[in-house]
């Protein structure tokens, strides 16, 4: 299992940062939120842009964002490896797809609790990647939902059933005690279990 370590709920994001690039972890998450999408705010890209000063791990961007067109080109930049946005939002999603694959960086989709497995459907063939969220999009520290097993599990057919190799991340209230319900994805993201512990490492290993 790949683990990617979300900074949302750190209280010294850049120390963070630094301490994650110590451990093995596989990506650093980024949760960019405007405050429209969900009722939370991150940091500004003014300030993100510099993070390739403090890391060389590879970014995981999560766009919750109502408006992605306008925030692909910014965090295409940096050293990103995946980008996802939510299917839920308003925009032309074929073509922001499109427009992340236009910088060579693996494009994908997010959906929240709410949203069906099915709804992905059309876009399958585009995507490099599926964020499947266990947590109402906003904030770190949350519970994790039991019924993304269910999802994880439904997914992980569509992608056999339609021969689609993307990868399955799951994001949102991942530690060791949820952990057994992520045996179908990829790479799990886990943000407060580990940066809220003293021993990265650890916590992150367990995941794996
Ligand atoms: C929630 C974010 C998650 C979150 C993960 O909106 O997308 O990435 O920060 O943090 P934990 O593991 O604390 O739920
Ligand atoms: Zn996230």
């Amino acid at each position: 299992m790949k683990v990617s370590a979300s900074f949302l709920s750190s209280k010294d994001v850049l120390k963070d940062i630094v301490k994650l690039n110590e451990t093995d972890v596989d990506f650093i998450h980024l949760d960019i939120l405007d405050g429209k999408f969900a009722p939370n705010r991150s940091l500004p890209f003014s300030e993100l842009k510099h993070i390739y000063k403090y890391t060389d791990k590879r970014l995981d961007v999560h766009l919750m964002v109502t408006k992605p067109s306008k925030y692909i080109p910014l965090y295409a930049s940096l050293n990103t490896q995946y980008m996802v946005f939510h299917l839920e939002v308003d925009e032309d999603i074929e073509e922001d797809l499109k427009l992340i694959k236009k910088y060579s960086i693996k494009a994908g989709l997010a959906i929240k609790p709410d949203t069906k497995v099915n709804e992905l459907l059309p876009y399958l063939p585009y995507l490099d990647i599926i964020l499947v969220m266990s947590v109402e999009p906003g904030f770190g520290g949350q519970e994790f939902l039991e019924e993304t097993e269910k999802k994880l599990n439904e997914l992980r057919d569509l992608l056999d059933t339609y021969k689609i190799d993307a990868v399955i991340s799951v994001d949102g209230g991942v530690n060791d005690k949820s952990r057994k319900y992520c045996d179908k994805a990829d790479i799990v993201v886990s943000g407060s279990y580990i940066v809220g512990s003293e021993d990265f490492q650890e916590k992150i290993t367990s995941l794996r």
